[in-house]
């Protein structure tokens, strides 16, 4: 670098913006610690074994300015067409009440999972507040604060099916062809290690019997059809079965809800409730049960419990992997499931509180009457039942692809079939959205007849039979912050409770620890990111493409694998990604039979409960009294287990913060063995620029940062790919 260009070079770094500790502030530790500089500290800290020594072929650091101008450029290379596409994404109003002081303060998306209850007790009111929403609207009687997202909640559920059947030898799970591809696909996936037996079929003519456990319907169908499933689930619960509906949060403000007709297990996604559809996620979705069931559900729930003076005050009150208690006998794996957004999606709940969210409902479904009623002007023909906001549109003049032309012209993204076009509408829809639709359906030009005279024929309420009677959100919290005043003063109530990155270091925790950068946040609420649809198009989604790659190849260079995944949306959907893609590389070698997964005593209890929910058996592998692993005994069970062997899951360094000096040992034990070596990548960033998984002995490796998988080359042969996990437009 020239004198010059020195002189000339941006002065602020971001690395000094975000390394808190000055040079004479590192001096004072590293005092404490007896060693004169950091490089003595990484000498004594990491293996000399397995230091890289090289720096990483990483671009040169940019500053906050520079970062944010590319990543503008890059957020141009998006389009932002009007998306009607639906399948559980929908475009939303995110009030400006709620970006502003939720999804844009640091005061609410820096705070770690609340596991300590007397630093968490905003954050524990707004769960609840979800909690007490979920159940409201789905009238059943417990709901967990979140899950993943609608796909994994329906794969959880069905594991929840199989868990309270399993003892009557029930393992076949009904999926109804009404449901969305993506969830049909994911149940699949999730079905497969546990020996459950999926039939995706037709719900009226599926003949239940003794193996059924549980059943799977959407409500609204995919398609927008409203079904009556009353019948379906009595014949359900006649046979033995359990029934689970996926159900749509804004529909059931008008729809009779699914505890009112036989559902045993409601979820779906919470995203339309204020939360920007960002190209699929994150979003929250929700779990609902009866309360018979509550020990079985998935995730965690927040009670209202007493603090040591006998005053009321909330926790985490059940975890169903919550931390080291379950480990194999968890019910699920899911951690963290995104608190921040369900958060969101209860604030908008109470700020619209129940009436609000009524007359939202009832305006989107006034204008999909009108929608079907101007599309049948024009010769479409419709879904023959009763629709909430989705019309299957079977084009009366032109072909389908020729109303595809056309929208695209008109920046609009339809869903696509082979006969039809899918249109799902959402709160954003204006007159002259609909206007716009009837003119593309008309060959491209403007149609004779008026909305208003549509609205005046055809916008009747939904029919009486699926109208909601019960009354729900009668809670005070969601009746009196209607005002933004009221709401602002609410949500800064709760945000002075919590202990955030605002007010100190959050003692807790590693793998979700990271860093969000103020400059990090801007760009989620850009609508080049935030307004894409999980299914737009991949030509309209370049910038994400870039984001993607360049993503993908610096991590392989951090981590010193040969490919990367960016589909999980947990380090434990990381894990369980990986440990399906270790399965399919022994299978690929014809030994499908390796299910043994040795993790130590000192590990996270996601390991464990993933390893269970691949289908494999854990064997535990002692530790020392400072969590390293006792290489002996790591030795023993190696031998012992080698013509079954599938993995080791090791944290590193441990989750008792050590490098461990044996690690390249043990990795060659278990290569030895026949094994492959899954690392844990919760604690990744400690070893960045020092050494690699890669290098170590690793042959996969997965964190949350958003989630990663990564895999060498030989773990990822083709009849190995990445199990599908999310919407089909990353996968691409
Ligand atoms: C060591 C370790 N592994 C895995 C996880 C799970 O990550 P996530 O909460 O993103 O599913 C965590 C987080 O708690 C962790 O600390």
């Amino acid at each position: 670098m020239s004198a010059a260009h020195n002189l000339l070079a941006p002065t602020d770094k971001f690395s000094q913006r975000h390394i808190g500790p000055d040079a004479a502030e590192q001096m004072e530790m590293l005092g404490t610690l007896g060693l004169a500089s950091l490089d003595a500290l990484v000498d004594a800290a990491v293996p000399a074994s397995i230091r890289l020594g090289r720096a990483l072929e990483l671009p040169p650091a940019q500053s906050e300015f520079e970062t944010l101008k590319q990543l503008r450029a890059i957020a141009q290379q998006n389009q932002v067409f009007r998306g009607y596409i639906g399948l559980g994404y929908h475009d939303c109003i995110t009030p400006p009440v709620i970006q502003r002081n939720i999804l844009e303060n640091p005061g609410w998306y820096t705070q770690y999972t609340p596991y300590q209850a007397e630093i968490s007790q905003g954050r524990l009111e707004m769960l609840l507040n979800f909690q007490t929403m979920v159940c409201d609207l789905t009238a059943l009687e417990i709901a967990n604060a979140s899950v993943l997202d609608e796909g994994t909640g329906a794969a959880e559920a069905m594991m929840m099916c199989h868990r309270l059947k399993e003892a009557e030898g029930r393992n076949v799970f009904f999926v109804s062809e009404t449901c969305h591809p993506q969830t049909i696909e994911i149940v699949r996936t999730r079905a497969t290690p546990l020996g459950i037996e999926v039939v995706v079929g037709n719900h009226e003519t599926f003949a239940f019997d003794g193996k059924t456990c549980g059943a799977l319907v959407q409500y609204p169908a995919t398609d927008g059809s409203i079904l009556d499933y009353t019948a379906f689930a009595e014949k359900a619960h006649a046979a033995g079965s359990l029934v689970v509906v996926v159900a749509d949060l804004l529909a059931l403000a008008i729809l009779k809800p699914p505890g009112e007709f036989g559902a045993d297990i409601a979820i779906g996604s919470a995203q339309r409730f204020g939360v920007p559809l960002g190209f699929g996620g994150p979003h929250a979705a929700f779990f609902a049960t009866r309360d018979a069931f509550k020990r079985q559900m998935p995730g965690r729930l927040v009670g209202v419990s007493k603090d040591a003076r006998g005053k009321p005050g909330l926790r985490l009150s059940l975890g169903t992997r919550e931390q080291h208690i379950r480990r194999e006998k968890a019910t699920s794996n899911i951690c963290t499931a995104q608190a921040l957004l369900a958060n969101m999606a209860a604030a908008y709940a109470i700020y619209h509180g129940p009436e609000g969210l009524r007359k939202i409902a009832q305006r989107v479904h006034r204008l999909t009457s009108v929608l079907s009623a101007g599309l049948q002007r024009l010769g479409c023909k419709m879904n023959a039942a009763p629709v909430f906001d989705t019309l299957r549109v079977v084009p009366g003049t032109g072909s389908v692809a020729e109303i595809l032309k056309l929208a695209a012209q008109h920046k609009i993204n339809f869903r696509a079939e082979a006969d039809a076009v899918g249109i799902a509408l959402d709160e954003t829809v204006t007159e002259h959205d609909l206007l716009e639709i009837f003119s593309i359906f008309n060959g491209g030009q403007p149609v004779s007849f008026s909305l208003n005279e549509l609205a005046l024929e055809f916008a009747t309420d939904v029919p009486a039979y699926f109208a909601r009677s019960s009354h729900f959100l009668t809670h005070p919290v969601f009746n009196h912050h209607h005002s933004e005043t009221e709401m602002l003063r609410y949500l800064r109530r709760l945000e002075a409770k919590d202990l955030s990155l605002c007010h100190a270091m959050i003692p807790l925790g590693s793998c979700t620890m990271k860093l969000n950068a103020t400059c990090e946040m801007f760009p989620v609420s850009w609508p080049e990111f935030a307004k894409l649809h999980p299914f737009a198009p991949l030509r309209q989604a370049q910038g994400y493409q870039i984001l993607f790659s360049q993503l993908e190849s610096w991590l392989a260079e951090i981590t010193g694998f040969a490919g990367i995944s960016l589909q999980p949306n947990a380090g434990s959907q990381g894990e369980y990604a990986g440990l399906l893609c270790i399965h399919a590389y022994h299978a690929s070698r014809n030994e499908p039979h390796r299910d043994i997964c040795l993790i130590p005593t000192s590990a996270h209890g996601t390991n464990p409960a993933s390893a269970v929910m691949a289908g494999m058996k854990v064997v535990a592998v002692a530790c020392d009294k400072d969590g390293n692993i006792d290489v002996a005994d790591l030795r023993v069970k190696a031998a012992e287990h080698k013509h079954d062997l599938a993995c080791l899951m090791v944290t590193y360094p441990s989750t008792h913060g050590v490098f461990e000096e044996s690690i390249r040992e043990i990795c060659a034990i278990v290569h030895e063995h026949g094994g492959q070596v899954y690392m844990d990548g919760a604690n990744m960033n400690a070893q960045v620029g020092l050494c690699r998984p890669g290098d170590i002995g690793a042959s996969i490796s997965s964190g949350s940062c958003p989630a990663i998988t990564s895999s060498t080359s030989a773990a990822r042969t083709p009849s190995a790919p990445f199990p599908p996990h999310r919407g089909a437009a990353r996968a691409s």
